[in-house]
């Protein structure tokens, strides 16, 4: 019965009457005006145009969120304040007195207009074997779990950890969550045991979802047993939901719960709970540079409503695009990328499960065409290990459907997008260099190519998104490059779950007033914003403070094929940066200590730099932990 529902097909897409409004509101708008840049903005009497509407976003912005609130999300019961935020107390509340249900704005409500439309696509690792689900079907599924996870005791206000890979079972069992009141807490599917009982006891989970194998790469990953481990050391932990992923059986305890068998049981039909806008939508940990994780909290209202918007401007997305985001939903630009903007807006979004070089480096491109893909959502690591196989992996294949390229996580070097720009989007795409973060909800900085006007300066986040105001403020040595956002946005984390101190200490008090992100930026002369990385990171030469991407961004090639000596390397820095920022000691390693998600530990390594192993702090995003041993040995030779 199961498969029945896995096998959706792909239905003509119904023209909504989204589409319908579009259209029409871009042949009224003749001179680029109001209505082709944001159509709901009619509410916004007198301001007509881009840049105005930035502006009225952020010196109006209660009347702007309230609007756009309004318009945008299904409600229960109306709102009566839009924001009630003093930085001071770390304290962010919006939409208070509103009740929404976000299953029922990211399902119900298409199902109504279009039930047919396809809602996600499975890009499984085996290529060519994707599975398409309808919103109808989805609905169905998160329905079926809803009622599942009540009956085993799930109830409003309660934890689930769900550590699955991207599939359709994971998206509907983060939406059955919301669909009953409880809050969930993915964990990326590649950490292990001991980082995945650490967040399920930290989150209190008495339920965990889970697959019996995840399939990566053509390798199968026993991802039931490292459950099994975790949850030896977590009392919290009743029961352990397990889906099939791949045919083969695994050891089930009398905890453990099959879960498709389970779910057929239930009702297709599972009535929605009214949610208060700031009860939890989710929990999402992030490594903090010393101590535990950090779970941050998402809450309902005002997390739907950024990511919804983000999502629609940030990319351009229209109705019936397909929206591909390759990120793993473990990670927050899962969330909001791969499923609570897109599903919030109707869109279609793919499940990516595989890598960007299985079963070769053409995966990304031969998917793009086979899915006729128009926003393509990636990283600048995988795009830099791309670039190093040639033109040809992606000229193979067929990319007229592209339309919008987005980068996210670090600095984008400069011949990676070029590269990204020329070679995949033919130079005919907007690259949108996406700055954000997992407190941040959704993105901050970006390009914003749904202004046609705006220009886009290669490797620069560019300017602030609609409701953000940032602030470059002084630090230690130099002044005015903390990045720092000056008002309350909808879809910022409220807290760190049971250390709101922590909370208000890392964001709040480093600089009184504004929410301190941690990163450095420049600003240029016309406004474009230039993330350079981790202040944290930033490495301090003579005075003179180097921001590490700016000196990776030199020596990067070289680096990975590993035949350059210091001497090329220091004579290449010296060239492009100065003499003065010529590093002394060179050590040649096999690979950088690196989170699962691509993203170098460099506190790590300025901790062997200093000699302070003993405190390398939080070490279980780790992608491998052999690195860290190595560059360890490797330096004591060295010094
Ligand atoms: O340092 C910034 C970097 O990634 C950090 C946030 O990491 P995380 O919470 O894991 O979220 C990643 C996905 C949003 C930021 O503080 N970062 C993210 N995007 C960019 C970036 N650095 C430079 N340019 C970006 N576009």
């Amino acid at each position: 019965m199961m498969c029945s529902l896995w096998r959706g097909s792909l239905l003509t897409l119904t023209s909504s009457l989204n589409r319908r409004v579009f259209q029409c509101c871009r042949q009224l708008g003749r001179s680029y005006n109001i209505a082709s840049c944001m159509p709901e903005a009619v509410a916004f009497q007198g301001v007509s145009d881009h840049s105005g509407l930035y502006k009225f976003s952020v010196n109006e912005s209660d009347r702007f969120w309230g609007a756009v609130a309004r318009q945008r999300l299904s409600w229960i019961s109306p709102f009566h304040t839009v924001q009630n935020c003093d930085f001071s107390q770390g304290k962010i509340k919006w939409f208070e007195g509103g009740k929404l249900n976000v299953s029922v704005n990211c399902l119900d409500r298409h199902v109504q207009t279009c039930p047919e439309r396809v809602a996600l696509i499975w890009e499984r690792d085996e290529p060519g074997t994707e599975v398409k689900i309808t919103y109808r079907q989805l609905l169905e599924l998160t329905c079926r779990l809803g009622n599942l996870l009540k009956r085993q005791g799930v109830r409003r206000g309660d934890c689930v950890t769900i550590y699955m890979p991207p599939c359709p079972l994971a998206v509907a069992s983060m939406l059955a969550c919301a669909r009953i009141g409880a809050a969930h807490n993915v964990v990326f599917a590649g950490f292990s045991s001991e980082a995945l009982a650490d967040r399920i006891r930290d989150a209190q989970s008495s339920t965990v979802i889970t697959v019996n194998q995840g399939v990566r790469g053509g390798k199968v990953v026993d991802l039931k047993r490292t459950v099994d481990q975790a949850v030896q050391n977590c009392p919290s932990v009743q029961q352990v939901l397990v889906a099939m992923r791949t045919e083969n059986t695994v050891a089930m305890t009398d905890r453990d719960v099959p879960l498709e068998e389970e779910m057929m049981k239930e009702d297709v039909v599972c009535e929605p709970v009214a949610m208060d806008s700031e009860d939890v939508l989710f929990l999402l940990y992030t490594s903090g540079s010393t101590g535990k994780p950090k779970g941050l909290v998402h809450t309902q209202a005002g997390y739907l409503l950024y990511t919804s918007l983000t999502h629609r401007y940030v990319f351009n997305y229209h109705d019936g695009d397909v929206f591909g985001c390759v990120a793993d939903i473990g990670w927050i630009t899962g969330h909001s990328y791969i499923v609570y903007g897109p599903l919030c807006n109707g869109g279609t979004t793919v499940l990516f499960e595989s890598t960007p070089v299985y079963p070769n480096p053409g995966r990304y491109w031969e998917m793009v065409e086979r899915l006729g893909i128009n926003q393509f959502y990636g990283a600048p690591t995988a795009i830099r290990l791309l670039l190093k196989y040639g033109d040809e992996w992606v000229q193979n294949y067929n990319r007229s459907s592209l339309k919008t390229l987005g980068s996210v996580g670090e600095p984008i070097n400069t011949e990676a997008w070029e590269w990204y720009h020329r070679v995949v989007g033919d130079g005919r795409c907007p690259v949108v260099d996406t700055w954000w973060q997992t407190e941040t909800g959704g993105i901050c900085i970006a390009p914003r190519p749904s202004d046609p006007e705006a220009e886009i300066v290669p490797g620069m986040a560019m300017r602030p998104f609609y409701g953000i105001k940032p602030a470059l403020l002084d630090t230690e040595v130099v002044t005015g490059d903390a990045l720092c956002i000056s008002q309350a946005w909808p879809g910022m984390a409220r807290t760190i779950h049971n250390h709101h101190q922590r909370f208000t200490e890392t964001y709040f008090h480093p600089y009184p007033g504004f929410f301190f992100t941690g990163d450095g930026a420049h600003r240029s002369k016309e406004g474009y914003y230039q993330i350079v990385g981790r202040l944290d990171d930033v490495i301090n030469v003579s005075g003179h403070r180097l921001g590490t991407a700016e000196l990776e961004d030199v020596v990067i090639y070289l680096m990975v094929e590993e035949d350059v000596l210091a001497q090329q390397l220091r004579e290449m820095v010296s060239r492009s940066i100065a003499k003065y920022a010529c590093p002394d000691f060179i050590q040649v390693v096999r690979c950088l200590p690196k989170t699962r998600s691509g993203k170098i530990m460099r506190r790590v390594l300025r901790k062997v730099v200093e000699r302070n192993t003993d405190e390398l702090g939080d070490l279980s995003t780790l992608d491998d932990p052999d690195s860290v041993h190595e560059v360890i040995s490797g330096h004591r030779r060295l010094c």
